[in-house]
């Protein structure tokens, strides 16, 4: 069976303090919850190795929300995988919509950063999705799959082992606009089948497909109830223990 998966997208959020004591309260207030489900917070990059530490001897782990897949060089503004390694990440938000359609990133540019995460050992969370335009003419599962075939372009099978695909519709993305559950479910069943016809049935059944797109405390047991939502990548209310903590124990 898949392990439930509930990660915070923290993108340009809090401040060192702010971040330090809150991956201390989902640390804490997560302690039971990690026995059966996996969490992951991912803040920006300048907090890695404060949070790390504050989550040193906990479940919790952190990751980080892009990199670039070279290791090193005249890349200003950029960060290796290398780098992220040595700071204790242990997984790489990529794709998401934000760096698709406000940075330029392509389905190209994102499968080199996945070969190279995958390469590193490290788990790349690969986001899809569509666009609201593309939602109301029916192109949804077309746009899924040329993002899920340009994403994982050369990654192998057994590579997959380390993949978690993050199904967000950009319609519903900070907007509080969530899928209904069935629409969540009718997205992930479509992605299960991808990955069944393009891999197999063992790697489709080991996929997790987290949904990610306004999950609040108060929907999130409806979505996660979904047969093919393996998890939840939440924005805006992983940036509370408040919130997330109860999004977390949704997935219990
Ligand atoms: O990565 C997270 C998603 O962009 C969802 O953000 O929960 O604020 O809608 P949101």
């Amino acid at each position: 069976m898949r392990r439930y998966l509930i990660a915070g997208n923290w993108k340009m959020n809090t401040t060192r303090e702010e971040g330090t004591e809150l991956a201390k309260a989902i640390a804490a207030g997560s302690s039971n919850a990690t026995a059966t489900v996996d969490v992951l917070i991912c803040p920006p990059f300048p907090y890695l190795i404060p949070i790390n530490e504050a989550v040193a001897g906990t479940k919790v782990q952190v990751g980080a929300q892009n990199c670039h897949f070279e290791a090193s060089g005249a890349f200003t503004g950029e960060t290796s995988l290398e780098m992220l390694t040595d700071v204790g990440a242990s997984s790489v938000i990529l794709g998401h919509s934000e760096r698709r359609h406000v940075f330029g990133e392509t389905d190209a540019d994102i499968n080199q950063k996945v070969l190279k995460t995958l390469e590193k050992g490290l788990q790349a969370v690969l986001c899809v999705g569509e666009l609201l335009e593309e939602e109301e003419n029916g192109l949804t599962k077309t746009v899924l799959d040329r993002q899920m075939e340009g994403g994982l372009k050369d990654v192998s099978a057994e590579a997959m082992a380390n993949v978690v695909i993050a199904y967000e519709p950009v319609w519903a993305i900070g907007t509080g606009k969530t899928a209904t559950p069935e629409q969540a479910e009718s997205a992930h069943d479509h992605l299960r089948k991808w990955l069944e016809s393009r891999y197999s049935a063992d790697v489709a059944n080991a996929t997790r497909i987290l949904y990610g797109g306004s999950v609040k405390p108060n929907n999130a047991e409806d979505l996660l109830s979904q047969p093919n939502v393996d998890g939840a990548l939440v924005g805006g209310a992983s940036l509370t223990s408040e919130n997330f903590l109860p999004i977390i124990e949704a997935g219990v």
